[in-house]
């Protein structure tokens, strides 16, 4: 081999797949502060079609923080003071220009504990689409919440109770699908995901991250785990977080497997955090 003897390749921090795609999201040099607490230091990441990117790293190292300034959920906060810069196919997302709601419905968000509206199933998927006139009511919308409900592999068990079970009739995994279906009900581009599986049972964890890893071919999926294993089961590349530094971020089994950063590598087998 010629290139023996050669230091090893920079770890490369784009997807295997799609390698050639632009990056949907470009995040570059943020930083957030909460009044005095600076949150995010310095982060670079990018965010590709059709990935699953994980977050991963210790509680209070400002996963969820950095997941808000993609959907720029820390708008109404007075206390946030964001710099840096991000885009999202190419145009700046912080611009005057943009209108933020506008800008919001390009991203559906799953929480840690399920949340449906105390609504119907049928209204909780409907209520998004309707609200931003993607979809006309009647045998359309019909349609649509039946795509979104079995894209959410929730259709065969609610599809006799649209109307007269609420969400929160079912259990909390069907729950957690019924949020997905929501999240998806406005077709939004990024799925951003803030521990989904944290408050679910096993059996209903495995179905969630199936779900997952069908949903991330229409829509690129950034989501928050504190679980590594549930890292390396669905993501297709993993950021590393600690103390509001991203120390590391590249294809999963890299990361996992051969960290470059010293703190990631003491992370990855469980010696800190
Ligand atoms: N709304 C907020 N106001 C003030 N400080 C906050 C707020 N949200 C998070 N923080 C602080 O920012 C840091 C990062 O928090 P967070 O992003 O929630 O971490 P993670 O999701 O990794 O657990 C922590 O020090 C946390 O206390
Ligand atoms: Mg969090």
């Amino acid at each position: 081999m010629l290139d023996s003897g050669r230091a090893p390749a920079k770890a490369d921090p784009r997807p295997s797949h799609g390698r050639n795609a632009p990056p949907l999201i470009e995040v570059a040099d943020l930083d957030l502060w909460y009044g005095e607490t600076h949150a995010l230091k310095n982060v670079t990441f990018d965010v590709y079609p059709q990935e699953i990117l994980a977050f991963i790293g210790p509680s209070g190292c400002g996963k969820t923080t950095a997941l808000k300034t993609l959907n720029r959920m820390h708008d109404g906060n007075p206390d946030v003071r964001i710099t840096g810069r991000i885009t999202m196919s190419g145009a700046d997302i912080n611009a005057p220009e943009v209108d933020p709601p506008l800008h919001r419905k390009r991203f559906g968000w799953v929480a840690q504990k399920p949340n449906p509206f105390a609504r119907s199933i049928y209204e909780n998927v409907a209520y998004g689409a309707r609200l931003h006139g993607l979809v006309d009511t009647g045998a359309e919308m019909d349609a649509w919440v039946e795509h979104c409900l079995r894209r959410a592999h929730l259709w065969d068990e609610v599809k006799d109770h649209l109307h007269d079970q609420s969400g929160f009739d079912l259990s909390g995994g069907q729950q957690q699908r019924l949020c997905v279906a929501r999240a998806i009900g406005t077709d939004p581009e990024v799925l951003l995901m803030d521990e989904p599986t944290g408050s679910i049972d096993p059996i209903a964890t495995a179905r969630l991250e199936e779900l997952m890893m069908e949903l991330r071919v229409d829509h690129s999926i950034v989501v928050v785990t504190h679980s590594m294993m549930e890292a390396r089961r669905v993501a297709d590349r993993v950021a590393h977080f600690h103390l509001g530094e991203l120390l590391e971020i590249g294809p999963t089994e890299q990361v996992f497997l051969d960290p470059r950063n010293p703190e990631t590598r003491r992370f990855v087998e469980g010696k800190s955090g």
